[in-house]
């Protein structure tokens, strides 16, 4: 944690995000200051269940925002006076939970005379590659991969997003926590089946690659769920190499996808991945090859910046007024939004991910 003086290194935002299962505040400055960050995980509640409900996140959300809020700002020993704009997740997200935030966001911003920022949830997810690398510049081509979303965008400015591909099905993130489900490895279960794959071999167990080779440039992963489901329950397969073969099978997709991408809306000169499957070593190496063949840069957040946080929240907020510093805020009336997509121009696709 750094402290940094009022006035130095821009405007400071407090960022706050609740769309899922992780309840997070955070107060960055536009020179990419981390000023303190807190994020409360609430797998605990959610394990007994296999997922997320959305019930329980809600009250754990609320129960939680509050203390999070004041400690964050004993942290930074500071008080919401120094704070500059309030940005909070407005959307998308598990409904209740966003309320919360964006209740909360709205008090604060009400009280402390303070512009609000609305935040899209997916935004802060395509924008948080920039809080991690200043020389980062638009636009690039984003693989967004999380528990509810997966897509590829191109990023071309502050609020400019071109749905290039999403899924039809299920998010990759949730066919991660399928196939750790099926595997027994509990919840969240995508860190659990990338360290499982580590002891397997990814050509032990023939499973589908979905849509590999299509003309269009979606996403399916229903199926190669339902492959792993079946592979499990034939008894034939270690468990180890289910998950490595999984794994090979979803990373194979995705790089067929983006090179189908790359194909219809290229050449980008860099290549940015995003989103709590962003953590995943595998990806990440398969993704950076790409990016060398295609000759693009490659970049990604570090892992704490990868999944859920607020940070990204607030940093979306900085990009934001960046843009422009006289904007007085959204209006406090504005809802929260379950579904929210990046690109309104987009075709709404049948399945694609609900969750943030
Ligand atoms: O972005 P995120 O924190 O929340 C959403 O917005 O969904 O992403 C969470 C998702 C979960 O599905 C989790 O299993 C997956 O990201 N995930 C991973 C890894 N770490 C988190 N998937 C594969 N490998 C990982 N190491
Ligand atoms: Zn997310």
């Amino acid at each position: 944690m750094v402290s940094v003086s009022h006035s130095l290194g821009g405007r400071l935002i407090l960022g706050i995000e609740s769309s899922c299962d992780e309840t997070a505040v955070a107060l960055v400055r536009q020179d990419r200051t981390i000023v303190a960050q807190r994020i409360a995980s609430q797998e605990e509640e959610h394990a007994p269940y296999g997922g997320v409900v959305p019930e329980i996140a809600a009250r754990a959300h609320a129960e939680r925002l509050a203390p999070m809020l004041e400690a964050v700002m004993d942290d930074a020993g500071m008080s919401l006076e120094d704070v500059d704009a309030v940005a909070a997740t407005a959307g998308p997200g598990l409904i209740g939970g966003v309320m919360v935030g964006l209740v909360s966001g709205k008090a604060l911003a009400m009280a402390a005379d303070k512009p609000l920022l609305a935040i899209n949830h997916l935004e802060g997810h395509a924008l948080s590659p920039r809080l991690a690398d200043a020389s980062l510049e638009f636009p690039y081509l984003l693989l967004l991969v999380s528990g509810g979303h997966c897509q590829v965008l191109s990023v071309e400015s502050v609020g400019q997003y071109r749905r290039l591909a999403t899924t039809i099905d299920d998010a990759l993130g949730e066919a991660f926590d399928k196939t750790a489900k099926i595997l027994g490895l509990g919840y969240p279960g995508g860190p659990a089946v990338e360290q499982l794959a580590l002891k397997g071999d990814a050509n032990a167990v023939p499973l589908p690659r979905p849509l590999k080779g299509s003309k269009e440039p979606h996403f399916s992963f229903a199926g190669l769920k339902s492959a792993v489901l079946r592979a499990a329950e034939s008894g034939e397969h270690k468990p180890a190499d289910i998950a490595a073969s999984f794994q090979q099978a979803a990373v194979d997709c995705l790089i067929d996808r983006l090179e189908m991408a790359l194909s219809s809306a290229g050449p980008f000169p860099a290549l940015v991945v995003a989103g709590g499957v962003a953590a995943n070593r595998a990806v990440r190496g398969a993704l950076e090859t790409l990016a060398e063949r295609r000759d693009m840069r490659f970049t990604a957040p570090p892992l704490a910046l990868c999944t859920d946080n607020a940070a990204m929240i607030a940093w979306a907020g900085c990009e934001r007024l960046a843009l422009d510093p006289d904007f007085a805020g959204d209006r406090l009336d504005l809802k929260a939004r379950p579904r929210w997509p990046l690109d309104p121009e987009a075709e709404t696709v049948r399945g694609a991910g609900v969750k943030a």
